[in-house]
């Protein structure tokens, strides 16, 4: 509620519009409320085409976090978390909740299907974890409703579309639906007169447009209202302004995590588009999907792989065409963890990766899968690209732009030993130390962490970056 700070400082109180009106308040100035924001919360988000090992980074941080918060995507992100050997996939609830201390958010820039979040959270029950009371739902998400996949898989697979390889969740339609403003709220979910009278609008709508242009099925509106109306009374206990939430947690001086989905270079806006996904993956998008200033913000934190994989359609300046494909998918367990695709492997592409800390403001990097490098023969690093002959910076912003991309290339020996496990930097082979001396110096952000293998164990915290964070 720190809305005006009052020219009295020395008094320290500040009025704000609070719930209830207006509020007067003793505590921290604005500034001074900016400055102790700036130490305590983070985003950390995807640095590539998403897929980085997130789930395991934010795992592994939410220790130091009291609450950890998605802003945006569904449950197209999949992330793999590896605690003491057992194997949890989180799609949609934040992984912060695996630590009982966290609270996890699930923010208004995220669209919400009922039913694939509370088979998660039944999951997560059935693994003995408590979800009341530590696990928040927005009341601004959108949600995602079965015709949003009728449409998404009729118009994927429709003669003349442009194929976009997406992962069939009905994320495009709910999204463009919320900026038609034809969506459905959290909020109107739970109203069953509205969401009965919705549901019937938007099907009728919807098949009409499905069966005209693809000839498909009409979905039964009646049986959608009855399984979304029990969904509904579920779902409810978990539903809060989590704007309100987050902003009084930073107010109270608790650390926020902000937890992206996908990777920056999926993103609406920056992205490869029209091969990206449609929301806002990048920093920004942690402010507009949870309702949090930017002010409140203190630093950003690209997880990166030490190569890099993209899944579905789009280009990949850096794709590996031979066999070590095969030994980076093979090494890495590439294969993706919603849709179970083969993820398409290439080396690091700096290029792409400055792009990225560019458009984020990253200020730290987490390097992931370092291990999966231990066998390759030689390690190509793209530094820059060739177009038309030309050296340049530049990322295209068209498809053409992209296809006349030559990568140049900068080999690297490889070590050629395990770093499976290693948590000290000093302990790493020479030459793995080198690749992310390379690395750093040449991507412009810092290397705070690395990861050597999928457990949390398996984790290096760089002595700075271990001091940032308890700043
Ligand atoms: P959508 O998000 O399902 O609409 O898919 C759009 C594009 O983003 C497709 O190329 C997907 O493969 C990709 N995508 C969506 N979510 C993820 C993710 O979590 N990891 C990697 N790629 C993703």
């Amino acid at each position: 509620m720190f809305t005006r700070t009052s020219c009295l400082s020395s008094c320290q109180y500040r009025i704000g519009y609070g719930r209830t009106g207006f509020e007067l308040a003793y505590g921290p100035t604005l500034p001074e409320q900016i400055f102790l924001n700036q130490r305590k919360s983070a985003v950390i988000l995807g640095a590539q085409w998403g897929d980085e090992g997130k789930g395991k980074i934010v795992d592994v941080l939410s220790e130091k976090f009291s609450v950890v918060a998605r802003y945006a995507g569904g449950h197209n992100a999949g992330h793999t978390v590896i605690i003491a050997g057992k194997k949890f996939v989180l799609q949609l609830i934040p992984c912060g909740v695996l630590r009982p201390e966290c609270k996890g958010v699930i923010g208004n820039g995220v669209v919400l299907d009922p039913m694939a979040f509370l088979s998660e959270v039944k999951k997560l029950k059935d693994a003995g974890l408590k979800i009341d009371g530590q696990l928040f739902v927005s009341n601004r998400a959108q949600v995602i409703l079965p015709y949003h996949r009728m449409i998404e898989l009729a118009a994927e697979n429709a003669p003349g579309r442009t194929k976009i390889g997406t992962t069939s969740r009905g994320i495009g339609p709910a999204y463009e639906d919320k900026m038609h403003r034809s969506g459905l709220r959290v909020i109107d979910l739970l109203n069953p007169a509205l969401l009965r009278t919705h549901i019937n609008n938007a099907c009728y709508e919807k098949n009409t447009i499905a069966q005209a242009l693809f000839g498909t099925e009409p979905l039964d509106p009646k049986a959608i209202y009855e399984e979304y109306a029990r969904a509904a009374e579920q779902v409810a206990p978990f539903v809060t302004d989590t704007a309100v939430l987050l902003n009084e947690a930073i107010r109270a001086g608790e650390k926020v995590m902000f937890e992206g989905a996908q990777g920056a270079l999926l993103d609406i806006d920056h992205g490869t588009y029209p091969f990206v996904t449609s929301s806002s993956s990048t920093s920004g998008g942690a402010v507009t999907g949870t309702g949090v200033g930017p002010t409140s913000i203190g630093t950003v934190i690209g997880v990166t792989k030490a190569y890099v994989t993209r899944v579905g359609e789009g280009p990949f300046p850096t794709e590996i065409h031979d066999d070590s494909a095969t030994l980076l998918r093979a090494r890495g367990q590439e294969y993706g963890a919603v849709t179970g695709r083969p993820r398409r492997c290439g080396w690091l592409d700096l290029p792409l990766l400055r792009y990225s800390n560019m458009i984020n403001g990253t200020e730290w990097l987490v390097v992931t899968k370092m291990d999966v490098l231990d066998e390759c023969a030689e390690i190509p690093v793209c530094t820059g690209y060739k177009i038309n002959g030309k050296l340049t910076d530049l990322i295209p912003a068209d498809m053409r732009g992209f296809e006349a991309i030559q990568p140049v290339y900068t080999k690297l020996k490889c070590w050629n030993a395990s770093t499976e496990g290693i948590t000290e930097f000093d302990k790493l082979p020479k030459m793995a130390q080198d690749y992310l001396h390379f690395l750093e110096r040449e991507s412009g952000a810092r290397i705070g962490m690395v990861s050597t293998g999928p457990d949390r164990d398996q984790t290096m915290t760089l002595p700075e970056f271990a001091e940032a964070l308890e700043a």
